[in-house]
């Protein structure tokens, strides 16, 4: 097929191929390669400028656990996540499956053997999907560099990549997510042959999804340390880190907040896009432990409160108003208000356009009484204090008679 029937291909089946993942809403990223030992996040290489031959002896001296990727596939299952997406290949360039096109890989170093066969089957015991990253940008490959000054490099380059490529799409069964990264040094997905290589992807995976960081938006946006929804109809997933680094990094001690965690993935819910939370595991692939301590609250209460979060939900915004106790997500009739700022026995919402045909608590099911007027909704007999004792984040579900909708307006009700 030819580059406009790739993109007409491309379109027509997304929205059977990424149903699943729209519902998804919730996906671990994994970051761990050489970089790990070094534990100054995994851009080390190239901002202390460590010469490559230095810096290939941390090839020698990594020596992961058995199978850590277990305890990651577990912590994400029992956190609520779906899918989880690896490093293959970050930009240091060490590959961490058994491939044919560089010896610099975990089979013929250090590990000695395949980690991507180790999370892929780890994917699988926990029922996530599978998602490879694979790094274009490539700080080790001699022609790395010098394929955007020299053709007969970038020639090379290219038949590395799409040999990478191939193989990860080839010996590890079925492929959910291919999401590139870092896309330098060639200026254009001509340049990179990004439809070529994704053709090639997309007829060995024909489910598969891809990022759009290989020049070519294809199947989502990946807005970066920021949750802000992109713009409608387009498909869209926020990374983020955890503490500030991609990589294994112990001196980097800002962790998100479980709240702030709940935070995110409502804000990902309300624009229906999805929410990609990193983890860098240690050398020897031990998840840290500020990572199970947040992670395993966020688990906890999504178990209470997930059908305010996954599944066909709806854009909030332009739809619901911002509120001063707490925030939406919608979902067909019933609105989800994520009561962060717990009012007292009575809270109260303006402006809802639809009736209100029962409030209850999500987490518990105990139906809360109510009050509607005309621009006014008022809960009462509620506990004094913010009833959710994981997060003090309680969802309060509202069945609607129809869509909901709320219009306040800057101003006020004239008696
Ligand atoms: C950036 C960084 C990279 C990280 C990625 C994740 O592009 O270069 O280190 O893997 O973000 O989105």
């Amino acid at each position: 097929m030819n580059e406009a029937e790739y993109f007409q291909h491309v379109e027509a089946t997304r929205p059977q191929r990424i149903r699943w993942w729209q519902e998804a809403r919730f996906g671990m990223f994994i970051h761990w390669g050489l970089y790990a030992q070094l534990g100054r996040h995994e851009w080390v290489m190239n901002r202390e400028r460590i010469p490559v031959a230095e810096y290939e002896k941390l090839a020698a001296t990594w020596h992961p656990k058995e199978r850590p990727a277990r305890a990651w596939a577990r912590l994400a299952a029992e956190s609520g996540m779906k899918y989880m997406v690896m490093t293959t290949k970050h930009h240091e360039g060490f590959c961490l499956w058994d491939t044919a096109q560089t010896d610099y890989n975990a089979v013929k170093h250090g590990p000695g053997r395949d980690l991507v066969r180790e999370y892929v089957e780890a994917c699988h015991e926990f029922g996530l999907k599978v998602g490879f990253y694979y790094s274009l940008m490539d700080w080790h490959h001699p022609d790395g560099a010098n394929c955007a000054q020299d053709e007969a490099a970038r020639r090379r380059f290219l038949d590395f990549t799409q040999g990478c490529v191939r193989e990860l799409c080839t010996n590890y069964g079925k492929l959910d997510i291919l999401w590139y990264d870092v896309s330098w040094p060639l200026k254009s997905p001509e340049l990179w042959e990004s439809a070529v290589m994704n053709a090639m992807v997309r007829e060995l995976q024909p489910d598969i999804l891809i990022n759009n960081r290989s020049q070519l938006d294809e199947d989502f946006g990946t807005p970066e340390e920021r949750v802000t929804a992109e713009k409608a109809g387009r498909d869209w997933e926020a990374c983020m880190t955890f503490n500030g680094s991609w990589g294994y990094m112990p001196s980097a001690i800002d962790w998100r907040p479980v709240r702030e965690v709940i935070s995110m993935l409502r804000v990902a819910a309300a624009g229906q896009g999805n929410l990609l939370l990193n983890i860098g595991p240690q050398p020897d692939g031990s998840v840290p432990e500020e990572a199970y301590a947040r992670l395993n609250p966020v688990g906890q209460w999504i178990e209470q409160n997930g059908e305010a979060l996954y599944g066909q939900v709806e854009r909030a915004d332009g739809r619901m108003e911002w509120m001063l106790t707490g925030q939406w997500t919608i979902k067909g009739n019933t609105a989800y208000y994520w009561c962060d700022r717990w009012p007292g026995g009575e809270l109260a919402i303006g402006g809802l356009q639809t009736n209100v045909l029962k409030a209850s608590l999500l987490a518990t099911g105990a139906p809360l009484a109510f009050e509607q007027t005309e621009n006014r909704l008022v809960l009462k007999g509620l506990p004094e204090t913010n009833p959710d004792q994981i997060a003090g984040v309680a969802v309060i579900k509202l069945e609607c008679a129809s869509a909901p909708r709320q219009v306040l307006g800057a101003g006020c009700v004239v008696l």
